[in-house]
């Protein structure tokens, strides 16, 4: 029991108390408890709503009356529930669900035109019950109860107003301090009624002055951090694109103004959801911060015929007094055990090649062949072909929905190439964008009523290529048994499902016109009935979601899908700060991060490869650039790259990962670091990153997380050559005879000689790594190099590793 007995008074105890971590502590005072964490609400008495007390750090509850805010007489200019209730308005009291016409003017949670017409909606408390176990939604994927260790509250309300029935549903997750909500709407009645906003989480605060973090961005920029004070108004953060979306993505957080990254009241939430969603914070004119988070309201709405139920999407919360790093290691944990499934859910994921960014959709069974037997040499376990293999697609206008091998490029079609490339010792993966079309295709022309467009109206386009019409049953069965053709033809092992565009014109030809606000979320259930199928019928596969990089990096995807590619932008710079961004909600095991070539397709920018390589191996590692035509060096490098990322992948893909030091946090705005640490906490690797080098700076510490105070490590870095190429002219004050920087002579010399960069070596204790940190050898400063100089200059970085002495 984690509500102390004896601090509740005999009287309130209920016989019922049954579970662990839920109980009715007295008559309709509900209290939920993690491990770290307790939320609390009651039902008030004379109107019959929900009023949230409490949620935050754990608390025993021994008297609910001192957590029961006060009134006697309701402010000035307020209206009051009815007649008799003059004590309090509902625009004042801390609400579990709350709608428009009562007196509470915040953001409502549920909004409904009802079957006269009005819009005033009177939800009171019915009954609750509480269950082991865990509901699960019908028509949404849902967290992942494993175990069957959750429990959950059903709190069913009834509107006074119409025939509505409502049922929140809060499920403990104990172990990772986090509870889901979500809510079924029933349509008890004879008549319709049109529901115009449903949420899937309210909490009310009785504070402000919050900082609300989200992630914006754009395609090849995506989970930029925004901090924004709420201390007055409305912070709204939402996706419109009919995905998640790389603008706004759905993970988001409330902390505490001070808030630190390890310091502080913090609140995390994200939504198990892949279209488009809302989260905002508002605050009220009594100083309190309601913030709701859902379906995007805007362009929705749901006609509930009399029986019809609607689901909104679960939303997880998390709440960490640890500051922002607390909350991350609460959703890491909580995504990795109850968002992820299947047979990869724990399987060290393969470091693959992707033809992408070598070929384009240029691609041929010889060239292919060629790419994969370089990629097995330096130790590639997975051989991915990327776009351009079916129909008539050799550029974005063709081709979209005939899933047919182009047996010009590949003979005999998909069968002899995954062969050779399974003879040589590899997997072999695949692409597909299943949910689109172009209108050069085939499918078109036998199906032109499968897109999602609106008939005799000019359409908007998208790289070229519509959006096919998942609202409808026939282009759902098409989907899924078309890729049910292409992943039986041949032994796939990786499908990397793509999705290149935002929507546009909602409209749907397979649903009534006063219907079409429904769009938007049909999309996503058909979308959900075509993945849940095929990775039913191909449980063995690894599936990768895509869309444009991370335009649908969420956790709805995460349920059907192991990992996810982060982004388009394989810059290490860019992509140091987007990983890190996604570490705020996500764990290093969805993340998909690949090594590209110089200069950087996105961004141009020359990066070094050890750095590419640092900043890919945080996350599930791949490679992306022609191999063929790698210099000696290159290919030297890549293959040790793997072979130590083989060596350390348990590590990298299911640690748990902390910032330590994130570029906004640095001095000069420069330096970032990061470490990842086994469960067990014997093994760990950490990264140190530079932006751009600051003249005479030579000093650097790096402070581990997460190890055992009381154990004895060994921290050390791998040797490190330089090329003498990298020091210019300065050549000439260690050679005996004057060498012209470029010249022949310069780079024949660069062949044979090179420098050592310093090299770190201790056995310290926990506690001394994390908390005193290692002080690295000094960084080049223009006054000397030797081997204790650490070369460091724009974009370096260095890998520290970390292990607990036996
Ligand atoms: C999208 C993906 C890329 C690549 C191309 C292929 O842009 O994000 O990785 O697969 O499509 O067309």
């Amino acid at each position: 029991m984690d509500i102390k007995a004896d601090n509740i008074k005999e009287n309130e105890i209920k016989e019922e108390i049954k579970l662990d971590y839920i109980s009715e502590i007295a008559d309709g005072v509900f209290v939920l408890n993690t491990d770290n964490t307790t939320y609390a609400f009651r039902v008030m008495d004379d109107c019959k709503y929900l009023e949230h007390l409490y949620y935050g750090r754990k608390i025993h509850i021994s008297s609910v009356d001192g957590l029961i805010e006060q009134h006697s007489f309701a402010p000035g200019n307020t209206t009051i529930y009815q007649s008799g209730s003059d004590a309090y308005t509902l625009e004042d009291v801390r609400l579990e669900m709350s709608c428009i016409g009562k007196g509470d003017i915040r953001e409502p949670f549920l909004e409904a035109v009802l079957p006269d017409g009005s819009t005033s909606l009177d939800f009171q408390y019915e009954s609750s019950s509480i269950n082991k176990g865990k509901q699960e939604l019908s028509t949404l994927p849902t967290a992942y109860d494993e175990n069957e260790d959750a429990e959950q509250l059903i709190i069913t309300m009834k509107d006074r107003n119409s025939d509505l029935s409502l049922k929140l549903l809060y499920c403990v997750f104990a172990k990772c301090d986090v509870i889901t909500k979500s809510v079924i709407i029933e349509n008890c009645g004879n008549e319709n009624i049109r529901l115009t906003r449903l949420m899937s989480n309210q909490i009310d605060f009785d504070s402000q002055d919050f900082v609300f973090t989200c992630f914006k961005g754009a395609w090849t920029r995506e989970m930029n951090r925004c901090d924004s004070l709420v201390n007055g108004g409305k912070i709204v953060n939402s996706s419109f694109t009919g995905t998640s979306s790389n603008r706004a993505n759905p993970f988001v957080m409330l902390a505490e103004k001070n808030a630190t990254e390890t310091n502080g009241d913090c609140y995390g939430f994200n939504l198990i959801y892949s279209g488009n969603h809302y989260e905002a914070a508002e605050i009220n004119g009594y100083g309190k911060t309601r913030f709701v988070q859902g379906i995007n309201p805007q362009n929705f709405e749901f006609l509930l015929c009399p029986g019809d139920e609607f689901e909104s999407p679960e939303a997880v919360m998390t709440y960490a007094c640890g500051g922002y790093q607390g909350i991350s290691l609460n959703m890491q944990s909580f995504v990795r055990e109850h968002i992820v499934r299947g047979q990869h859910k724990r399987k060290e994921r393969p470091v693959l090649l992707n033809s992408w960014e070598a070929s384009y959709f240029d691609i041929d069974k010889a060239g292919l062949i060629k790419l994969a037997k370089e990629g097995k040499k330096l130790g590639i376990d997975l051989f991915v072909m990327d776009d351009g293999w079916f129909g008539q697609r050799n550029d974005d206008s063709h081709s979209l929905g005939d899933w047919e091998v182009n047996t010009k490029k590949l003979p005999g079609g998909l069968n002899p190439l995954v062969k050779e490339i399974n003879d040589l010792g590899m997997e072999f993966g695949i692409w597909v964008e299943p949910e689109m079309i172009n209108v050069n295709s085939e499918l078109y022309e036998k199906h032109p009523e499968w897109v999602m467009d609106i008939p005799d109206k000019n359409h908007s386009e998208g790289r070229n290529q519509r959006i096919l019409d998942l609202c409808n049953k026939d282009v759902q069965d098409y989907i899924i048994e078309a890729m049910t053709n292409v992943f039986s033809s041949a032994n796939i092992s990786y499908v990397k499902w793509d999705m290149n565009r935002i929507v546009s014109d909602y409209y749907s030809k397979s649903i009534s016109k006063d219907r079409q606000k429904e769009v938007g979320h049909r999309y996503v259930l058909g979308l959900y009935r075509c993945m849940r199928e095929l990775t039913k019928r191909f449980p063995e596969i690894l599936f990768e979601g895509c869309a444009s990089g991370g335009n649908r990096f969420d956790l709805g995807i995460l349920c059907y899908f192991p990992q996810i590619w982060a982004s388009d932008n394989t810059d290490a710079i860019c992509r140091a700060e987007i990983q890190t961004n996604y570490s705020y909600g996500y764990p290093l095991s969805v993340i998909s991060a690949h090594v590209s070539g110089v200069p950087n397709h996105q961004t141009l920018r020359k990066t070094p490869i050890e750095t590419r390589f640092n900043v890919a191996s945080f996350g599930l590692l791949g490679y992306e650039c022609n191999f063929c035509e790698l210099s000696k060096d290159d290919k030297d490098a890549i293959k040790e790259q793997i072979a130590l990322y083989k060596k350390w992948r348990k590590v990298l893909q299911f640690g748990t990962f902390y910032r330590v030091k994130t570029f906004d946090a640095d001095a000069n705005q420069n330096q970032l670091q990061w470490i990842a640490v086994s469960d067990d906490k014997k093994q760990a690797v950490g990264c140190i990153l530079q932006k751009l080098v600051v003249a005479n700076w030579q000093y650097a510490c790096f402070k581990a997380r997460g190890l055992d105070e009381n154990a004895l490590y060994n921290f050390y870095s791998l040797d490190r050559k330089i090329n003498i190429k990298e020091f210019g002219s300065l050549v000439n004050t260690v050679s005996p005879i004057h060498i012209k920087q470029d010249s022949l002579v310069h780079n024949v010399v660069s062949k044979f000689v090179s420098m050592d960069s310093a090299k770190e070596e201790h056995c310290m204790y926990g506690d001394e790594l994390m908390y005193a940190g290692v002080k690295l050898k000094q960084a080049f400063s223009g006054t000397g190099y030797n081997d204790n100089v650490r070369y460091f200059q724009d974009f370096s970085s260095q890998m520290f590793f970390i292990e607990m002495c036996e």
